[in-house]
């Protein structure tokens, strides 16, 4: 029978990173290259990187503006990945393209399942200071760091996977879905 890829059933996203790991380069390089074969509108591309490898500058830069909720676990990641969106036309308020945010998440989203088919783990987050990590890198108006990764190899649960919840699939479809999320 037909089931879905081993790959999406069995990852998820840790909150505790093995502080003594570390990602080689060729590693982050090859999730790098998962990242730009995202498809993106108009083929339009519109994302870029901050790559922090524990004990370089990036790393110790990107730790220094996690959230304290973030705090907790992420800075025992060795890899963290600020992930940059290009919003806008540089010196206007018009966007760059409608789907930029979409089309990061899709790149990211490779390099999720990228990473986990090398035995690592990812946790996407958005919880660090936005402002300050503009600042920190120079990031020009026109970009935006939407989201960041941790990225390393999980320490938790001893055994298996955790258990994910999600709607069911019949929940998914239009107009059950309004009507299942409206329920809560
Ligand atoms: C855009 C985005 C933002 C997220 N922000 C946070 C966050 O700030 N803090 C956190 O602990 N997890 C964050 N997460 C992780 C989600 O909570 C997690 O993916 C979700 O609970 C589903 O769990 P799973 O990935 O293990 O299936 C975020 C995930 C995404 C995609």
């Amino acid at each position: 029978m037909d089931e879905l890829h081993p790959l999406l059933a069995s990852r998820w996203s840790p909150t505790a990173f093995d502080p003594s790991h570390e990602t080689s380069e060729e590693r982050v390089r090859l999730l790098l290259e998962a990242a730009r074969w995202a498809p993106s509108a108009g083929n339009s591309q519109p994302w870029a990187f901050i790559v922090g490898r524990r004990g370089d500058s990036d790393h110790a830069r990107l730790v220094r503006h996690l959230a304290p909720s973030s705090l907790r676990w992420a800075a025992d990641a060795d890899l963290l990945i600020a992930n940059l969106s290009h919003r806008l036309v540089e010196g206007t308020d018009w966007a760059f393209s409608e789907f930029a945010d979409y089309d990061l998440g899709q790149a990211v989203a490779h390099l999720t399942v990228q990473a986990h088919a090398l035995g690592l783990h990812v946790r996407q987050f958005r919880s660090f200071d936005r402002d300050g990590l503009h600042r920190e890198f120079g990031v020009p108006a026109h970009w935006q760091v939407t989201t960041m990764c941790a990225v390393g190899s999980a320490l938790e649960p001893v055994a298996g996977t955790p258990l994910r919840e999600r709607r069911d699939v019949s929940d998914l479809l239009w107009p059950a879905a309004e009507r299942s999320l409206s329920a809560g």
